[in-house]
């Protein structure tokens, strides 16, 4: 939309235009009058621009809450592993020998969809942000890097026994005789209890020893500097990383949820000691459930997150501000906002170099989990880094012309598995009517964008067909599928969330144009060959609504 001045009998008027393309050809329209002079007219626009982005805002709400009232179907977390083994999306890691506790492998869906996950994360926080660049850290490294985090001294559970059953668990040292074996109620030996370090040790070389990262953080940590220099980056600013993390957990449980090789996505936003968030907070509702609140056994409160820091239950601006962030993130995703909350950490909770946390929670099967930690690390690892090193970390700080150590106001550090297990949760819906399971995930997160299918299994078809394949497969991953009756093609696609099937018929061998069928709708709409791909594209990235994509084809 723009504003337009015309001349009528020696007097000026002010007119809101806009231009739309009709047919191939671009067509002014005067959408309404402004005023008689400049000022007039700008304050009318702004004030049309904003009602305009009010009623956009109130529709993508509507939209949300529409989805919403389609809850997922609830399954247990081992009805979901059954499911992924079945479909293809995770097996256990060395099955033919028996499994590997701990240990995943995924298959050529779940690495798809895991790839996906990774790489909106990527495109959420790195590419879409000025202040946030990403690095590829080793996996091994110095051992004196986690001699200098208080890995090796601190990062470590208590290994206890059940006296009856037998089975290993792992508890806090506070819970120490307070707490009953998970499995069985029995009691757990306190005689034999004792502390398990949670590093995998390494041989490097002949003899030289390390250990598996257990955390990608330490990376940033000790490459800060470096990255700050050859990036130009001035604070506030965040370096993230993505990759694999390793924990000899104990007792990995609850399929994907606990295991001993993992992805974790994380970033160090590092501040001037003490600053303000200059962001705008985004307004988001969720409920919150404060340290406060836990001790006086009270209830969490669903909430707005900026009215909780105003309220003062969150202390600082910037746990807020990477809260809602964060939080958006999984709602932009295709999440259900109702199955998530955020927790503070007791204080008897907080990891040694935490001072304030607050976890993004998710309500699996097994009750409330931590699926986000976002820690306030101060500069405990910078500090810490620096005394072992001995170098000098700090950098130029332009406005006080001195040197400052800065701190991480925040730590989002989330796994990649819980977020598929979050994203499968809650796009796994059981279909009565289609008696089949439609996978309602995100077009960006799908593993299959598309599935393309001759109606029929003869030459001219599957030519055109295998054409649509070659041209959409050079953007996204999309199959190819000859094989069964047309209902049950659709059937397998929508199980693995495929969003759209494109079928080749008689119309199209005539008329060059396809049929697009919507996974969670069933309605199917016709477009021209030529056009699919910018089609599909804007499909995947909701910039046009499906009935409006093409013609309206029963
Ligand atoms: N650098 C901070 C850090 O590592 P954390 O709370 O220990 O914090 C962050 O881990 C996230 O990594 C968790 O919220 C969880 O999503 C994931 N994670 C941690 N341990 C895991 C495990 N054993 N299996 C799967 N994911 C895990």
């Amino acid at each position: 939309m723009f504003m337009v001045k015309k001349k009528i009998n020696g007097n000026e008027y002010y007119y809101l235009n806009e231009n739309k393309r009709v047919d191939g050809k671009v067509k002014t329209k005067t959408l309404a009058y402004l005023g008689k002079t400049k000022k007039e007219a700008e304050e009318k626009m702004e004030k049309i621009l904003k009602d305009k982005n009010e009623i956009k805002s109130e529709m993508e709400n509507k939209k949300t809450e529409k989805k919403i009232e389609q809850e997922s179907t609830k399954i247990s977390i081992e009805e979901m592993a059954v499911y992924c083994k079945r479909k293809g999306f995770v097996y256990q890691s060395g099955e033919i020998y028996g499994g590997l506790a701990g240990f995943w492998d995924f298959g050529h869906l779940g690495s798809e969809l895991k790839n996906n996950i990774k790489k909106e994360w990527w495109k959420y926080h790195v590419h879409q942000r000025n202040d946030i660049v990403g690095i590829d850290g080793s996996i091994i490294t110095h051992p004196k890097v986690w001699k200098a985090s208080g890995h090796i001294d601190n990062f470590s559970d208590v290994f206890v026994v059940c006296k009856k059953c037998k089975k290993a668990s792992k508890i806090d040292r506070s819970e120490l005789g307070k707490v009953k074996c998970i499995n069985c109620n029995g009691d757990y030996d306190e005689k034999t209890a004792k502390d398990f370090n949670l590093m995998f040790k390494v041989t490097v070389g002949e003899s030289g020893e390390s250990y598996l990262r257990p955390e990608t953080a330490q990376l940033i940590f000790t490459n800060f500097k470096l990255v700050q220099e050859s990036a130009r980056m001035k604070l506030p600013f965040g370096i993230a990383q993505a990759g694999k993390s390793f924990r000899n957990e104990i007792a990995p449980r609850d399929f994907l949820f606990r295991s001993r090789e993992f992805e974790q996505m994380e970033i160090e936003y590092f501040i001037k000691p003490d600053s303000n968030c200059p962001y705008e907070i985004p307004d988001e509702e969720i409920l919150i459930y404060s340290a406060e609140m836990q001790e006086k056994e009270k209830s969490p409160e669903v909430m707005s997150i900026k009215e909780a820091l105003k309220k003062g239950i969150i202390k600082k601006d910037w746990h807020a501000y990477w809260l809602s962030i964060q939080f958006r993130w999984f709602k932009n995703l295709g999440a259900n906002p109702k199955n998530f909350r955020i927790r503070q950490h007791r204080k008897d909770e907080l990891a040694h170099y935490s001072s304030d946390c607050w976890d993004l929670e998710y309500n699996f099967p097994f009750g409330w989990k931590e699926l986000e930690g976002i820690a306030d690390r101060k500069d405990y690892d910078l500090k810490q880094h620096e005394k072992f090193s001995g170098k000098d970390l700090r950098i130029f700080d332009e406005e006080s012309k001195q040197k400052i150590l800065p701190n991480v106001v925040c730590e989002p550090s989330i796994g990649v598995e819980r977020s598929f297990l979050v994203f499968l949760f809650d796009s796994y819906f059981y279909d009565k009517e289609r008696e089949n399971v439609i996978l309602r995930i995100n077009p960006k997160l799908a593993p299959v964008k598309a599935s393309i299918f001759p109606i029929i299994k003869k030459e001219e078809f599957e030519k055109m067909a295998k054409l649509i394949f070659d041209d959409l497969s050079k953007e996204w991953n999309v199959s190819y599928d000859e094989s069964g009756s047309i209902g049950r093609r659709y059937a397998r696609n929508d199980e693995i969330g495929t969003p759209y099937c494109i079928t080749i018929d008689e119309e199209s061998l005539k008329n060059n144009d396809a049929t697009i069928r919507e996974r969670d709708t069933t309605k199917q709409i016709r477009v021209k060959i030529p056009q699919l791909r910018e089609i599909i594209r804007k499909l995947i990235f909701g910039e046009i609504e499906f009935e409006k994509a093409g013609k309206n084809f029963e």
